[in-house]
């Protein structure tokens, strides 16, 4: 069977990968920690899954809008200027079947064939995949640990072409668990002001950030860019409902009409119910939000307590997200391994830890580590990791 040459492009997740074996071994009678999953091990608060069996019982089980229902698409408006101080109108809010089909449409509204897409590593996975899914070219702008992995303005200038269409910028981040101050946000914003490139700003673990940290959208801290900015949200994280589906994308009308056609056909639109429950999760549930919030903020610091006592291996604090992505370079000579995969293989088969190798964000000298996992299974966990380490030290 002949398959396109841009399916036979794309790589299979990785994340979903490891995060498979695990589920096999454990399967198997093996007892796996995981540290590799994406998403929180929290239960959708009780108030959205009501309200979407009400949803259910009422009839609302029929198409929807494309672009998404309108009382939702309100909220969303609504929420974007009380929290974020955005002001987008309801039709400038397409609502999507999560934060990843808003980022996969954006870059397909925007990105032709042979336009640049400028993305700083570490990275998300998906977003390289879904250049190539549209044809667009990816410049990988690599960052370094002393700068918290965030992308400084000097790097950002050299790697602009003509051909830059779109920078993708995401804080709090995937895997690097950092978030970009407003002053590091407007420095950026300032190198592009010479351009025409437009910002995707991926903000879905806007709820999840630790210790002092001030979460800003980035067309609320540069709004000079606001024109020129596609801000991405959705309902995955903050609210634990990974398997409903529910993001969205707010931006210029032109851009949101561009997306909101191109949904049409692919999708219809998101589910019906589901919306509901999201409309439901933005009204009712700020006290779940919080409860998760404090709860991951404290596993936050036990796992990089943890990871700061390891030899040799060196990690940034999250404060945002809920990911820590040490680098553990320095043992890969000591293990006799080649990078990141083989080091995550060696530590599943050994040591019965999954983690994510860094390779797949884009830094081969890291891997990621989830805390979407309770204390115990953190303490577990690290003390796997240490006592399989010391084997080789
Ligand atoms: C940075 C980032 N953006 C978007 C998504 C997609 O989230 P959703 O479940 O809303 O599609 C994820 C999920 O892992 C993510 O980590």
């Amino acid at each position: 069977m002949k398959i396109s040459r841009t399916a036979n492009s794309v790589d299979k997740s990785m994340t979903m990968a490891i995060t498979a074996r695990a589920a096999e071994m454990s399967a198997a009678g093996l007892d796996i920690i995981s540290f590799s999953v994406g998403e929180p091990d929290f239960a959708t608060p009780p108030s959205i899954v009501e309200s979407a069996h009400t949803a259910l019982t009422q009839g609302q089980t029929k198409y929807g809008p494309a672009g998404g229902i309108p009382s939702l698409r309100q909220a969303i408006s609504d929420k974007l200027l009380r929290e974020n101080n955005l002001r987008y109108t309801p039709e400038q809010v397409v609502v999507t079947v999560g934060a990843k089909q808003a980022c996969y449409e954006a870059i397909h509204a925007l990105i032709d064939p042979g336009d640049e897409v400028l993305i700083p590593a570490p990275y998300w996975v998906s977003y390289p995949q879904m250049v190539k899914l549209v044809g667009g070219l990816c410049r990988v702008i690599p960052t370094h640990q002393n700068d918290n992995y965030k992308l400084k303005p000097d790097a950002l200038a050299a790697a602009i072409t003509k051909r830059s269409r779109m920078l993708i910028l995401n804080s709090p981040n995937n895997p690097g668990g950092f978030c970009y101050t407003p002053q590091e946000l407007r420095a950026l914003a300032q190198v592009l002001k010479q351009t025409d490139i437009v910002v995707l700003s991926d903000e879905v673990y806007e709820k999840l950030i630790y210790q002092d940290t001030v979460f800003s959208s980035f067309a609320a801290a540069a709004p000079e860019m606001f024109e020129r900015t596609i801000t991405i949200n959705g309902f995955s994280k903050s609210y634990a409902m990974t398997g409903w589906r529910i993001g969205y994308v707010a931006a210029p009308i032109e851009i949101a009409q561009a997306i909101e056609r191109l949904q049409s056909h692919m999708t219809t639109g998101p589910t019906t119910f589901c919306q509901i429950a999201a409309l439901t999760a933005l009204q009712n549930t700020a006290e779940d939000v919080e409860q998760m919030r404090q709860a991951f903020a404290q596993r936050a610091a036990l796992i990089h307590q943890r990871l700061t006592n390891l030899p040799d291996v060196t990690s940034v604090p999250p404060t945002g997200a809920f990911y820590v992505f040490p680098d553990v370079s320095l043992w890969y000579q000591r293990l006799g391994v080649a990078g990141s995969v083989d080091f995550c293989q060696r530590l599943l088969t050994e040591a019965h830890v999954a983690c994510v190798p860094g390779t797949a964000f884009g830094c081969d000298n890291n891997i990621r580590l989830s805390f979407a996992a309770d204390i115990k299974q953190i303490e577990t966990g690290m003390d796997r990791i240490k006592t399989w380490l010391a084997k080789y030290a």
